[in-house]
């Protein structure tokens, strides 16, 4: 059988070990994976390393963010730089606007996304609202048909739910079998150091960390966990940043309870200095939860290294810097509180996660794979379609060069935003080749084709990793 593309010479990380092989593909699809695959066209991939596609499931694109406030990112900026990074798809949250239904939302995101995407792209959910129809009609509809995950927070005036709320979601959640996802740091806490810090003058962006500190997100990570075993429900922490949270999620394993967790890139390499940086430029690092301190890093790393961490994902939130819609907004040089929260970090997660863990040796190929592709598939319902190299999966594979050490920089990246909070942060491996469903996306970094990305149907959670 002659395929339509055959990669060769590479080391494939695939879904039942790491092996040298041919891969053959056919209509979009693994055909085969073997040696002496003959195939119309044939990608030379000698010295490169075949990985699953990068699945980033927390990614923000679009997303209303305040009046006045505008994301950096459209579905064009956004899966350009998530291909450019190495990623065959995303999942970017649907987030009502005032207003509008959670149903209406997801009809606007599905119409902004459609045809302007260089990835795939699935949707999940925000919930922010509890009336009888989100939840008695909205939510389930949206769940039954194929929107089988949903964040809420616990935190943000305005998204943040209180905890009966909460438990009434998870209750839709455990009737219609889907995934909650949880943003866990205390409200009431963070307003009290808020309103304290800005009766005593300390306004700058580094006090966006000092009134976030760590037992606001322990607190509320153990109280998300004990409201889902309450409920009968699994659940997965988004966006963990410090030791002491990961403990309570150990905890709650050790106990049985099905509980998920997921880091991001800011949280092994980036710390709260850097949002008392010069001048305003402090903003650039604002995020929740806040980078810690370095003495945090190794915790993380273990808990990557020993499996607590099933997800490792961007939280891409890109607003731009020199921007009164962005990280500029009126009133955000006299109070952090004004600051739009997030930073970008789709094109640069798999960078960093490569050259601090696979290259660092504290990862092998697979776990990475795991972290950066195949448990987001899974946990989201997207697998075995994605996720994995194996025959009968679609073709979404990211040919990586592992030797290239070069400095992020945002002159060489594809965001919308103006800035990378990495600016010279050195990085050893680097993708040169993003593949999707068959086509090359991207090429020696750059993108290159017409937006070929669809929107992925979901089936249910596997909460069997
Ligand atoms: O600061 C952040 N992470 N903004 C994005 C929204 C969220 O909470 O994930
Ligand atoms: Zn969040
Ligand atoms: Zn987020
Ligand atoms: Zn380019």
């Amino acid at each position: 059988m002659t395929h339509d593309t055959v990669i060769t010479g590479a080391r494939v990380v695939a879904a039942s070990g790491t092996t040298m092989c041919d891969i053959g593909i056919t209509q979009g699809q693994i055909a085969t994976l073997g040696s002496a695959l003959t195939g119309t066209e044939v990608i030379d991939a000698t010295g490169l390393i075949a990985l699953p596609g990068g699945i980033d499931s927390h990614v923000h694109i679009s997303q209303p963010s305040g009046p006045g406030i505008e994301m950096a990112d459209d579905f064009i900026s956004g899966t350009r730089a998530a291909a450019c990074g190495g990623n065959t798809t995303i999942l970017p949250f649907c987030l009502p606007e005032d207003g509008q239904t959670l149903r209406e939302a997801v009809a606007a995101y599905r119409k902004k996304a459609e045809g302007n995407c260089m990835t795939d792209v699935a949707f999940h959910l925000i919930v922010k609202q509890t009336d009888p129809v989100t939840l008695g009609q909205d939510l389930p509809a949206l769940i039954r048909a194929g929107y089988t995950s949903f964040k809420v927070f616990m935190t943000y005036a305005g998204l943040a739910l209180s905890d009966r709320q909460i438990l009434d979601v998870m209750a839709v959640a455990k009737e219609q079998n889907a995934m909650v996802m949880v943003h866990a740091e205390n409200e009431d806490a963070i307003e009290f150091l808020r309103d304290r810090a800005e009766r005593e003058g300390e306004t700058g962006p580094y006090h966006h960390a000092t009134t976030r500190p760590i037992p606001v997100e322990r607190e509320a990570t153990h109280r998300a966990i004990s409201l889902a075993e309450i409920a009968g429900v699994p659940l997965t922490i988004v966006h963990v940043s410090n030791g002491e949270a990961t403990e309570e999620i150990v905890r709650a394993r050790a106990r049985g309870l099905t509980v998920f967790a997921e880091t991001c890139p800011q949280y092994i390499t980036l710390t709260a200095s850097d949002l008392d940086r010069d001048g305003f430029d402090g903003a650039k690092y604002v995020c929740s939860p806040p980078p810690r301190t370095a003495d945090e890093w190794p915790k993380i790393w273990a808990g990557i290294e020993q499996g607590t961490f099933d997800l490792f994902s961007s939280d891409h939130c890109p607003f731009r810097f020199n921007d009164t819609a962005g990280k500029d907004a009126p009133g955000a040089r006299t109070s952090f509180r004004n600051i739009p929260n997030g930073i970008p970090g789709v094109e640069t997660r798999l960078p960093i996660l490569f050259s601090e863990g696979v290259v660092a040796g504290r990862l092998s190929l697979e776990r990475f794979a795991a972290i950066t592709a195949t448990n987001h598939a899974r946990l989201y319902g997207l697998y075995p379609r994605k996720g994995a190299i194996m025959v009968g999966a679609d073709a979404d594979i990211t040919l990586w060069d592992p030797t290239v050490t070069k400095p992020i920089r945002q002159h060489d990246l594809h965001h919308g935003s103006d800035y990378t909070p990495w600016e010279g942060f050195e990085v050893t491996g680097w993708p040169v080749r993003t593949i999707l469903r068959g086509k090359s996306v991207m090429q020696d970094g750059h993108p290159v084709g017409p937006p070929m990305g669809e929107h992925l149907e979901r089936g249910a959670p596997d909460v069997q990793l």
